[in-house]
């Protein structure tokens, strides 16, 4: 349920609108493409992040069935202007759309929205679902403004009201430029973000508020389960600076949120489940990135986890999160 795809062909977005640095893709030799930033190399990918039919064969080598396809965050763009943002967010989900409808039993299909406007996220969420999308992967932050703010709780409200998941995803990592080295935005960063996004939504109540509202957090909820410990007791020792927004425990929401089973190692990993129960674990690979699972829960399938776990673990969770639970 945690994998990214872009189409083969971007328009060219900066040029279009005439700023911005907009991802664009150079295919420079066949099966490989660069990744710009504008004039900046981001990352370099290969036919599998795009060619459907070459995921499916490389998917099927793991025991795969279906992808969960979203976009790469760095498509979020949420610092664009909104009706831009809201221009290239429309061509991504189309694209994800076509391949959600022209493969129904491989692909099942996320959105992205501009977060940066409530108005036109919520516009596009509708019309997310209208073309047979089942939820949005949204950011850890929205240029730098946490989930907690309340500008975002409509979109929230308007995702339990639509039935339509949530997948939020690290990205724009606090401290990037002062941690360039050793990859520590994506090895330090990440986890932190992600725990920021829980942290805040948590604390401001959301989940108490929508408690209809289906979350996912990408890469086993980064550092927050790992140090639930020390979130909870400050809690308890400064409710002045912590239970200002909402007075339960973040305790109290184990269970009521989902994760990815991306930890890369099966201690982490029932650690996990023992904090937010069996059913609340899904299978996450960030296939085809090289920091993913990319033998997509060879770990769990190797481990003593009983069969009906793992089950849980590759399939029905992921169906409970996304509200095709039969
Ligand atoms: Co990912």
């Amino acid at each position: 349920m945690h994998t990214h795809i872009l189409p083969e062909k971007l328009p060219n977005f900066a040029e279009k609108f005439g700023y911005g640095d907009f991802i664009h893709l150079v295919h420079h030799k066949p099966g490989f493409a660069r990744m710009m930033k504008g004039e900046k190399f981001f990352r370099e990918i290969e036919a599998n992040c795009w060619d459907p039919d070459l995921r499916i064969a490389e998917y099927e080598q793991h025991g795969t069935d279906a992808q969960v396809v979203c976009t790469v965050p760095v498509m979020f763009s949420y610092w664009a202007k909104p009706a831009d943002c809201l221009e290239l967010s429309r061509f991504l989900n189309d694209h994800i759309a076509g391949l959600a409808a022209d493969y129904p039993k491989r692909y099942l299909g996320l959105g992205t929205i501009p977060m940066q406007d409530a108005r036109l996220a919520i516009k596009e969420l509708q019309r997310c679902k209208e073309i047979g999308l089942l939820g949005v992967q949204i950011g850890s932050n929205i240029n730098d403004k946490n989930l907690s703010e309340p500008e975002f709780f409509p979109i929230f409200e308007a995702c339990q009201e639509l039935g339509m998941a949530v997948f939020v995803h690290p990205w724009n990592m606090m401290g990037f430029h002062s941690m360039e080295k050793y990859w520590l935005p994506w090895l330090v960063g990440m986890p932190a973000e992600t725990s920021r996004a829980i942290c805040s939504m948590i604390f401001s109540g959301v989940f108490e508020r929508l408690p209809g509202l289906r979350v996912n957090f990408a890469h086993a909820g980064g550092a927050f389960l790992p140090t639930l410990g020390r979130v909870e007791h400050g809690y308890r020792c400064r409710p002045d600076l912590v239970a200002i927004d909402n007075d339960k425990p973040p305790s109290h929401y184990l269970g009521k949120f989902w994760v990815d089973c991306i930890t890369h190692d099966i201690k982490m990993l029932k650690f996990i489940l023992d904090l937010v129960g069996p059913n609340r674990v899904t299978l996450g690979s960030d296939y085809p990135f090289p920091l993913g699972d990319l033998t997509i829960g060879k770990f769990i399938e190797e481990s003593d986890l009983p069969a009906k776990q793992i089950q849980a673990i590759f399939r029905d969770n992921t169906l409970a999160w996304l509200g095709l639970a039969e």
